[in-house]
């Protein structure tokens, strides 16, 4: 093994190290990048010292890091051991639709004691993430949230690779749950956490090589929180946001990242060791400071260039010809009015709050459109309160906003402002019905919810 090579697999083994007891069950005799993922309640520690009562996959919260290669075909065995019903989504990836892991809407729910074998192929390098679908206040606050990470078909040649999960767990002091949601703050803001983590632990120190290009894929997996990110350093190049890739990369060491958006950012870490870069959220003049990078020896190679990733194969819609849609994502007020469901609704898309899917009651699509064709959506904010809206199934471009200046780019997740209205485009080239909903998950859950059928 050379200096390069060791550096390396050291940088890996101490991001791996950063998710503590991340268990991965590869299937024997089978194809690579074949996983078991059991969901299963089962105690883990956040705080130090107490023991949380978590959601999980394979026993750790957050699930374990997956990873892929770019267009290969993945399988997944899902067992549940929960006592309750539960799915897997997987977040960003332009997925056949029966994968996609909506319950009655792309498949059934699987049921306690059931299996589910997920089986799909990831057309698109980057980082994505998995979550269920079903019960999603409870199961993605209590831990079933993992990153899915795929590679490039060639590796573009970082020193390290760091996958930073972000959380903030609703915990009382001794470790246990505090009510995960009320009426009040999910016509809001939604219910914040209380103990922040970084890859399931507070403030952690996250080595990297000295001189070594790093490449950091930051990921917001919180139910509710928007983070405002700081990296303190002044070369940060913004490489990805939501797994596709800038070309080229953009200076830029703040972020805004809300509920299920990732980004992924690159450095040139200082050539001495102990030097520490911390990354902060930012909260009005305060700065809280999420975890610490730290270089440490690992060779004497000093990069100068941070690699560019390369472009995903993504359709690029024709913008004269797409027709425009449009939806206003509303807020009905504290009076909480009853859905059918006896569940309050807050939120609506054109008037609509999602009236409960089952089996025997599917409701109508938010728009069908035809399968191939360009489309502009119109997503108007009416509310003093903002929403990280996301679209299954394909990427869009996020074309302009009322508010700000947009230099465009792809996501699967666009931060909605506050009275704002954004433009996205995307082709219409992955047939299905697609979930597209806010993902604040308490705004989800009382209304701001529909799908989009594309046939
Ligand atoms: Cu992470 Cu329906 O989404
Ligand atoms: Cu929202």
């Amino acid at each position: 093994m050379n200096r390069r090579e060791f550096l390396r697999t050291t940088a890996i083994l101490a991001g791996a190290a950063a998710l503590p007891g991340c268990v991965l069950f590869r299937a024997k005799d089978e194809p690579a990048f074949d996983y078991v993922l059991i969901a299963e309640a089962s105690n883990v520690e956040l705080k130090p010292g107490k023991t949380t009562p978590a959601l999980t996959f394979n026993g750790v919260a957050p699930a374990p890091v997956l990873r892929a290669k770019q267009g290969q075909r993945l399988r997944i065995k899902l067992i549940n051991k929960l006592d309750q019903a539960t799915t897997i989504h997987w977040h960003g990836i332009r997925i056949d639709n029966a994968m996609d892991g909506v319950p009655y809407l792309t498949q059934p729910p699987v049921q306690p004691g059931e299996t589910f074998l997920y089986d799909f192929i990831v057309p698109d390098a980057g980082t994505f993430w998995y979550h269920p679908h079903i019960n999603s206040v409870e199961q993605l606050s209590k831990g079933m949230v993992g990153l899915l990470i795929v590679d490039e078909k060639e590796s573009p040649g970082f020193d390290a690779d760091i996958p930073l999960v972000l959380k903030k767990w609703r915990l009382d002091d001794d470790g246990r749950f505090l009510q995960l949601s009320t009426p009040r703050k999910a016509a809001r803001m939604g219910t914040p956490g209380t103990w922040q983590t970084v890859n399931s632990e507070h403030d952690p120190v996250i080595p990297i090589p000295a001189g070594g290009a790093v490449r950091l894929r930051l990921a917001n997996l919180d139910n509710t929180l928007a983070y405002d990110l700081w990296i303190d350093h002044p070369d940060v190049q913004h490489l990805a946001y939501d797994g596709m890739p800038l070309n080229p990369a953009r200076p830029q060491v703040s972020y805004l990242l809300g509920a299920g958006m990732r980004i992924d950012a690159g450095l040139i870490a200082p050539s001495e060791t102990n030097v520490e870069i911390p990354i902060n959220r930012r909260r009005g003049m305060r700065q809280e400071r999420l975890c610490t990078l730290k270089t440490v020896a690992a060779t004497t190679l000093v990069r100068t260039n941070i690699p560019n990733l390369p472009a995903n194969p993504i359709a690029l819609p024709d913008i004269n010809q797409a027709e425009t849609l449009n939806f206003t994502f509303d807020w009905s007020g504290a009076v909480a009015p009853m859905g059918q469901s006896g569940k309050p609704s807050f939120w609506a898309i054109n008037k609509k709050p999602w009236p409960g899917i089952s089996a025997g009651n599917i409701p109508e699509p938010l728009a069908r459109l035809k399968v191939d064709n360009s489309c502009i959506f119109e997503l108007v904010n009416t509310s003093q309160y903002r929403h990280p809206i996301h679209l299954h199934g394909v990427v869009f471009t996020v074309l302009s906003s009322n508010k700000r200046d947009i230099k465009p780019y792809q996501a699967d997740t666009v931060m909605l402002g506050k009275y704002e209205t954004i433009r996205i485009a995307f082709v219409a080239d992955n047939p299905g019905r697609w979930m597209y909903h806010c993902h604040l998950i308490e705004h989800m859950k009382t209304g701001l919810m529909g799908y989009i059928d594309i046939s």
